[in-house]
């Protein structure tokens, strides 16, 4: 089976993470992201994907070649221009066969694609939607359903006033490709949600609701949730699969701990915790990171290379590939260094603060 993962948006949202990094490989859990999705799509019997790139594809590529590590093959499409999300699927109709997958390339999910192919036969479907519920569906594409399933409507971002579900777009479909035909030629911009499923409606769209696990990492805040939903095994994973085999951190080889890590967390290799740091729970040091003497991070990301000073105490936040904390530092509450980042020793930062690829804040700058 073949599937169609888009993942050309620059991923703003993620700044400045994805300043650095395409979202598609962005580590999660010390993997690109999108491998979760690829293994994911394997065990329901995809060998084939092709991930239509715009934003930093060459580096994408060069991370995940072509699929044979993970035994599926990966072809790359590279538009001209971002061309929304239909206009990239306009642009695939080449290589798609007469049925296939379609994914928004940044959700976290182990919703059933088989039991969505089941009920996508049975109703003789040419496009079936995986609905999911969230609390607050303002930022997603709403869907309502009719008794059999038929797609009613489909708003995408949804004013308040109009949230009369919770059920919303999971950005997992099943295609035939002649639902094509209608759309406008290739190389326009088009947005799948907003001008081909509303034209859809009547004409053979279903929605199937999903149960299980399901994320947009979208955002800092969900990007630390889906960290922590790995590490505890709450979203099926082959890497929760592998830390939830025991009750102990999982710490590599070669890493050199001498403070105290508390499960459930993940160290890579060469990472370094000296004597009298607290690391974890539910924290991840990607290769290389460091916690000095007596500081504790805690529910908190450090990308390769990162390094903690002493007595810095980090909370929910993302540190970036090798950004530097100094001596007694205090950040947390979703706070995010990019990559290269220097904060000086004293500084105290909260609340969401984003700083930004190789910036250097000097020693006590900033006591939020
Ligand atoms: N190739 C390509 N070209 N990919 C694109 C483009 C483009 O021009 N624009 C966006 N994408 C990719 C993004 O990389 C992402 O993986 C996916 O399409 C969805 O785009 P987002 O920008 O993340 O959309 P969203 O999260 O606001 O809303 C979408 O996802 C929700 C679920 O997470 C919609 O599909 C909603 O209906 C849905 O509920
Ligand atoms: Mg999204």
């Amino acid at each position: 089976m073949q599937a169609l993962i888009l993942a050309g948006g620059e991923g703003t949202r993620l700044r400045p993470l994805t300043s650095t990094i395409p979202k598609p490989v962005v580590p999660l859990v010390n993997r690109p992201f999108i491998v979760y999705m690829l293994e994911w799509l394997r065990g329901h019997g995809v060998d084939d994907v092709i991930l239509s790139c715009g934003f930093m594809a060459d580096a994408v590529r060069a991370v995940l070649g072509d699929g044979a590590e993970l035994g599926i093959s990966l072809r790359y499409l590279e538009e001209p221009r971002p061309l929304g999300t239909g206009g990239a699927l306009k642009f695939a109709q080449e290589l798609l066969d007469e049925r296939f997958f379609m994914l928004n390339g940044d959700v976290l999910t182990d919703v059933d694609l088989s039991a969505q192919l089941e009920q996508h036969e049975r109703t003789g479907a040419r496009a079936t939607l995986a609905l999911v519920e969230v609390d607050n569906p303002s930022a997603y594409g709403l869907v309502r359903l009719d008794g059999d399933g038929a797609v009613r409507e489909f708003v995408e971002k949804p004013d308040a006033e109009e949230v009369d579900t919770n059920l919303i777009n999971a950005g997992a479909y099943i295609l035939q490709r002649d639902a094509l035909e209608a759309m406008p030629p290739a190389g326009t911009t088009v947005s799948i949600e907003r001008e081909v499923f509303p034209r859809l409606v009547g004409a053979g769209l279903f929605g199937y609701p999903a149960s299980g696990y399901w994320l947009d990492i979208g955002t800092p805040a969900r990007y630390l949730q889906g960290t922590y939903d790995i590490l505890e095994a709450n979203v099926a994973t082959e890497m929760g699969w592998q830390l939830s085999e025991s009750s102990r951190p999982r710490i590599a080889a070669a890493a050199n701990v001498e403070g105290r890590v508390v499960a459930p967390s993940l160290v890579a290799d060469r990472c370094e915790v000296v004597a009298g740091a607290i690391v974890g729970g539910r924290t991840v040091l990607g290769p290389g990171a460091m916690v000095g003497r007596g500081a504790h991070v805690e529910g908190s990301v450090l990308l390769a290379g990162a390094r903690v000073g002493a007595r810095s105490v980090i909370r929910s936040a993302i540190i970036g590939a090798g950004a530097h904390v100094g001596d007694h530092c205090h950040i947390e509450g979703g706070v995010v260094l990019g990559e290269a980042v220097k904060v000086g020793s004293g500084n105290v930062l909260m609340a969401g603060a984003r700083i930004f690829p190789g910036v250097d804040l000097p020693d006590g700058a900033i006591k939020f």
